[in-house]
C-alpha cells in the first residue's frame, strides 16, 4: 500500500507538508512565545477583529471560537478587502498575512489604521511588516519558508496570547503545554510511520479517495476546525469538498439529501467533541439515520485532549494529515497551490 511506503509518501510530497504536519506541536509552542514580549494595546475594548484571508484567516475563525466563552466582547473575522463600520479606536484589529503581501488584508489594514483602530501585525515579512513598522504598529514576526495554511500555529498563538494579556482570552501556560504534548504524541499515531492497519488518518484518507468530503461539526464548538478540514481539502488534496455545522445543517443540507443519488459520492466526516451537547449528539443521531443514508460512508471522529485548545488541535492535525494522505493517493503534491498563486498573480498585472 502507498500510504505504508515512506519512499512513495516522499516522491509525492516534495514539498514536505506531512512532516510540517507532524511539527504542529512544536509550533503550538513557539507560537505562543513568538508574541511573549509584545506591547499589549491599552485602553478599553469594544470589539477585536481579524483580518485575513485563507489559511490566515482561519486563525481568525478559531480564535473567535475559543473565546467565545470567555470574551466580554465580540470577536470577528473579516476575510475581505474593507472592514465594518463599528472599527474605531476602541477596536483590537489583528492583521494576518503569513507573505504579508496579500491585497485585501493590506486593504483591510489600511482601513485600520484610518479607522485608528488598535493594530497588531501577525506575518513573516512583506509589505505588511515594513508597512507596520513604518506606523509604528507592533508586529509579530513568525518564521517564513512555508505555506500560510502549515504556519496556522504561528497564526493563531501569538493572538491568543495578546489576547490572553488584555483580559479577553482565558487560556494558561498549562493549556498550551497539554496542545503542544498532545499533537506531539498524535503525530506518532497518525504519521507516516504508523501502518495504515493501526492509523484512522490512512483510513479515512482511503474510504474518501472516490468521494467528496462533507464535513460536519457536531456543534458550534468545531465549526472553524470543520471549515478547516474542508480548506485542507481543496488546497491539499485538489478537490471540492463542503462543510457545515449542527445544529444550523439540520435546518438546510438535510434537505439536499434527500437525491443524491443523482449526484456525485459522498461521504460524511462528522467532528465530535465531548462539549457537543446531548441535544446535538441526538440530531448527529437523527440525520445520520434520516439523512445520510445516501452517502457513501458516514465517518465520527472524536476529539481528544482536555482543554478546548487542545481538543480543536486534535481534529485539525488530523485533518491535515488525511487531506496529505489523500493528496499522496492521488499523486499530487500537497503544498502547491498553484490557482490561488495564478489568481493572485493576474490580479496583479491588472
Ligand atoms: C496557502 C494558503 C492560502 C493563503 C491565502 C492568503 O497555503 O493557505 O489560503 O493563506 O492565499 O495568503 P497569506 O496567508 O500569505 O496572506
Amino acid at each position: 500500500m502507498v500510504l505504508d511506503d515512506s519512499r512513495e509518501i516522499a516522491r509525492v510530497d516534495t514539498g514536505g507538508m506531512v512532516s510540517l504536519v507532524q511539527r504542529l506541536g512544536p509550533m503550538v509552542a513557539e507560537g505562543w512565545e513568538a508574541a511573549a514580549t509584545l506591547r499589549a494595546p491599552s485602553g478599553p475594548l469594544a470589539a477585536v477583529v481579524v483580518c485575513g484571508m485563507g489559511g490566515s484567516g482561519i486563525g481568525g475563525d478559531l480564535l473567535g471560537s475559543l473565546l467565545a466563552e470567555s470574551s466580554p466582547v465580540p470577536v470577528l473575522t473579516v476575510k475581505a478587502d474593507r472592514l465594518p463600520a463599528f472599527v474605531g479606536r476602541d477596536t483590537l484589529v489583528f492583521v494576518c498575512s503569513y507573505s504579508g503581501n496579500t491585497e485585501e488584508t493590506l486593504a483591510a489594514y489600511d482601513a485600520a489604521h484610518h479607522a485608528g483602530a488598535s493594530i497588531v501585525a501577525v506575518t513573516s515579512g512583506g509589505t505588511l511588516a515594513q508597512r507596520a513598522r513604518e506606523r509604528g504598529d507592533p508586529v509579530v514576526t513568525i518564521p517564513p519558508g512555508c505555506q500560510p495554511r502549515a504556519a496556522l500555529p504561528y497564526l493563531l498563538m501569538p493572538m491568543l496570547r495578546v489576547t490572553a494579556g488584555v483580559g479577553i482570552a482565558r487560556i494558561s501556560e498549562a493549556d498550551v503545554k497539554e496542545a503542544a504534548t498532545l499533537l506531539t504524541d498524535l503525530a506518532g499515531q497518525w504519521g507516516p510511520a504508523a501502518r495504515l492497519a493501526d492509523n484512522p488518518a490512512k483510513g479515512l484518507a482511503v474510504a474518501l479517495r472516490d468521494a467528496m468530503p462533507v464535513i460536519y461539526a457536531a456543534s458550534p464548538n468545531m465549526e472553524p476546525v470543520a471549515q478547516r478540514w474542508k480548506t485542507q481539502f481543496n488546497e491539499s488534496s485538489k478537490i471540492l469538498a463542503l462543510w457545515n455545522t449542527f445544529p444550523e445543517l439540520t435546518h438546510n443540507d438535510v434537505v439536499g439529501w434527500e437525491r443524491v443519488a443523482d449526484g456525485p459520492a459522498l461521504h460524511v466526516v462528522v467532528l465530535r467533541d465531548q462539549d457537543d451537547g446531548a441535544r446535538n449528539s441526538l440530531r448527529v443521531e437523527a440525520a445520520s439515520h434520516l439523512a445520510f443514508r445516501g452517502a457513501r460512508g458516514v465517518t465520527e471522529v472524536q476529539s481528544v485532549g482536555t482543554s478546548r485548545l487542545a481538543r480543536a488541535f486534535s481534529l485539525i492535525m488530523l485533518g491535515d494529515f488525511v487531506s496529505c494522505y489523500l493528496a499522496v493517493l492521488r499523486g499530487v503534491d500537497p503544498t502547491t497551490v498553484a490557482m490561488i498563486d495564478r489568481i493572485k498573480e493576474r490580479l496583479q498585472l491588472s
